[in-house]
């Protein structure tokens, strides 16, 4: 990975010192920072017309941008005069530790040849988001210059890419968001002494780019073509400069009409290198043909995702991929598993998700998959699942099936995946969940039942899943909760929100210690759940019992839970009397300590009854005479509690 990409620039800034340096030039300010990479003179949007003149000659990034600078240098003088005047560009200021200068944003519509005369030292320069119509021919002596950011120019249609003839050292070349709409034999000639590795030419509109453009930059590795209007024969043509080179990655995404299909020839000229990801996603290819992959037979990550017209995959349209890992077949409109996948030996990583499949044949391809750990087959028709559906995915890790109308889940039906760790199958429509429907699945850890129709929970239906670390049953219709959960000790996350719970087992969780997230909100609960107080599970960090139907809470429940960072029990039916003294004392100590942001403050619970105090918070009653018995179980805390306020008699 290039390791100056703008993103890890702002990143990598360690404060150590601020100085403030005013400018002579007027109000604006610009601030100059100690970092870990030298001084970093932050000048961004000041309202600068032109380059600050007395910033400190030893910095090392200099940040312009968002200001309103039109040129660098004037066209009728070549070289700015002297010290005095203000400075019209960089030439007459000694920035010789100069390594990151960024121009982005401003309007700049020319810059002189000299303008960045002397930054010997420049190895990033972002000129994005300005006004410029061509390239500028300011790089001839800037040879230290690793990257160049020149995207989002409107107004560039002329690409003479002979400017950077000189830059040796050139990696990283960004050209996105302009008008350039053919890259000739000059891409070539401008090009070829660099060691450019990394060209993003995205969004340009390019529709041709001639065979000999991308000749001998053999060091070139990733190629970005996005969203440009290439058609197949194009590509074809285009990638015959690429045949020596060591590319590893091209991205040809998003052509839209323009790329409908792909022929066994379009890849050829890559045949003797070796490439190993490629994304022809986002364009309406209608189909596969046989063979097309064949001369790329080095992938490692095809990504054909959102090919929203794709119907059909010949069987032998994978043909050669034998190191394929990934493969990316979201969004399209596939309505059976390609029996082309069974060739794809190596296959790791398959997304199936959001297409048309409406059934796992017991003869599908899948079952040849040994090696694949991921398969995501969310948002299609799938009505059943049966003991035959994931046959043979012996290595299977991450199973997605959720947002299908699964209506029928036969025992037995993941049976085979030992090494399933994830289950994901929101959106099910069955009544309840056995053990026999889960068998088999000794190493899971996640499953995620939510939003489904699910009434009821076998006993005994975790005793084989014994490793589950998260359980999301969330927006069921579960009533009851007995000891399903009981003995599951890795068990972190309990997600139980938006059922119809009435009934919670006292013992519910005894053994279940090491649970962390408890979500029982919006549920029917009449009292506060016994089985949170009697068992171990005081490392609880995050508990919702919102919107149940609970009148009181002891605090002294509570006072045990010390590693809580957010509890919500708001929108309860609150009876404002001196049971509920000791939680609202806990609660107003407890919040106070500056716990999670997410914690809701004391002064959104509200009293329901009795009558009188319907509505206000349950916060600004008078609690005083209820001194003598704050816990209702009499505990020792009781005298110890004083109840410091007397806002508002009842
Ligand atoms: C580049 O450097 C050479 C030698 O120092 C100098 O003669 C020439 O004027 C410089 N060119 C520009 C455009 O600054
Ligand atoms: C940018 O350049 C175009 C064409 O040269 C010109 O019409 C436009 O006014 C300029 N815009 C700004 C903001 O300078
Ligand atoms: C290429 O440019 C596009 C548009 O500016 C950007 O979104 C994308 O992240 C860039 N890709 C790389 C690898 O730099
Ligand atoms: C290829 O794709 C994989 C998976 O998306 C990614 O992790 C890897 O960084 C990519 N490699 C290159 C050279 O782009
Ligand atoms: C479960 O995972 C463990 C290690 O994570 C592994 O040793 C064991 O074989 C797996 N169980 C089965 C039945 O494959
Ligand atoms: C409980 O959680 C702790 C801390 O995350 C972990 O070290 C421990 O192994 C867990 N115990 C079980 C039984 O999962
Ligand atoms: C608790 O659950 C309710 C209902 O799902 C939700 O609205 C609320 O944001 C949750 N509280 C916190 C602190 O996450
Ligand atoms: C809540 O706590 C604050 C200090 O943390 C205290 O001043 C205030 O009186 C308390 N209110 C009640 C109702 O306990």
């Amino acid at each position: 990975m290039l390791q100056f990409s703008m993103n890890s620039l702002s990143l990598c800034v360690v404060l150590v010192t601020a100085v403030l340096f005013s400018l002579s030039s007027g109000n604006q300010i610009c601030e100059v920072v100690s970092t870990a990479d030298g001084q970093y003179a932050r000048c961004e949007r000041r309202g600068l017309t032109s380059p600050p003149g007395d910033l400190p000659n030893d910095i090392s990034t200099l940040d312009l941008s968002d200001n309103s600078i039109t040129s660098l240098g004037r066209r009728d003088m070549p070289f700015a005069k002297t010290d005095i005047d203000p400075p019209v560009d960089f030439s007459t200021q000694k920035y010789t530790n100069l390594r990151r200068l960024i121009l982005a944003n401003n309007r700049l519509s020319y810059i002189s040849p000299t303008a960045f005369r002397g930054l010997q030292s420049l190895e990033v320069l972002d000129l994005s988001g300005n006004n410029l119509t061509s390239l500028p021919d300011v790089f001839t002596n800037l040879t230290s210059l690793r990257a160049v950011y020149l995207n989002n120019s409107p107004h560039m249609v002329r690409a003479d890419f002979r400017v950077f003839t000189t830059l040796r050292n050139l990696e990283h070349l960004s050209l996105t968001g302009s008008k350039i709409k053919t890259i000739d034999i000059k891409f070539h000639i401008g090009l070829k002494e660099t060691r450019l590795r990394l060209l993003n030419l995205t969004n340009n509109g390019i529709s041709y780019i001639q065979a000999y453009a991308f000749k001998e930059i053999e060091t070139l590795e990733t190629v970005i073509l996005d969203q440009n209007a290439l058609s197949e024969s194009e590509i074809a043509l285009s990638l015959y400069g690429l045949r020596d080179s060591q590319i590893k990655s091209l991205s040809l995404r998003n052509f839209h009409d323009k790329l409908t299909y792909l022929t066994p020839s379009t890849f050829c000229n890559l045949q003797s290198t070796q490439i190993k990801n490629l994304s022809v996603a986002h364009n309406f290819v209608k189909s596969l043909r046989a063979g097309v992959f064949t001369c790329v037979s080095t992938l490692e990550h095809l990504d054909l995702s959102f090919s929203f017209y794709l119907e059909s995959i010949n069987d032998r349209t994978f043909h050669g991929l034998r190191s394929l890992k990934s493969l990316n077949l979201r969004a399209a409109r596939l309505r059976d598993i390609p029996t082309a996948l069974g060739r794809l030996r190596s296959l790791e990583y398959l997304d199936l998700s959001n297409n048309l499949i409406h059934d796992l044949s017991p003869s599908s391809a899948l079952r040849y998959l040994r090696k694949l750990k991921t398969l995501l087959l969310n948002e299609n028709d799938l009505k059943y699942l049966t003991k035959d559906s994931f046959h043979g995915l012996q290595s299977l890790e991450f199973l997605d099936c959720g947002y299908n109308s699964l209506a029928s889940i036969e025992d037995g039906s993941f049976k085979d995946l030992h090494n399933l760790k994830s289950l994901i199958l929101p959106e099910v429509y069955v009544d309840s969940l056995t053990k026999e429907m889960i068998q088999g699945l000794e190493n899971l850890t996640v499953l995620d039942l939510q939003s489904s129709t699910i009434r009821s929970l076998s006993d005994d239906v975790f005793t084989e899943t014994k490793n589950l670390k998260s359980i999301n049953l969330a927006g069921n219709q579960l009533q009851l909760i007995s000891s399903t959960f009981r003995n599951l000790a890795h068990l972190k996350a309990l997600r139980l929100q938006n059922n119809k719970i009435e009934y919670f087992d006292d013992h519910a969780f005894t053994g279940t210690n090491n649970l962390t997230i408890l979500n029982l909100g919006v549920n029917k609960l009449k009292t506060f759940p016994q089985a949170i107080v009697s068992s171990k599970i005081q490392g609880l960090q995050h508990l919702n019992i919102s919107h149940n139907l609970i009148a009181t809470i002891g605090g002294v429940a509570l006072d045990k839970l010390h590693r809580l960072r957010t509890f919500d029990a708001r929108d309860n039916p609150f009876e404002c009397n001196c049971d509920l003294a000791s939680f609202v004392f806990w609660l107003n100590s407890s919040s106070a300590e500056g716990k999670d942001e997410l914690w809701p403050s004391p002064a959104e619970y509200a009293c329901s009854s009795p009558a009188p105090l319907k509505g206000s918070q349950i916060f600004l009653q008078d609690y005083s005479d209820c001194q003598t018995y704050p816990y209702p179980d009499g505990s020792k805390g009781a005298s110890t509690i004083t109840i410091p306020v007397r806002l508002r008699k009842g």
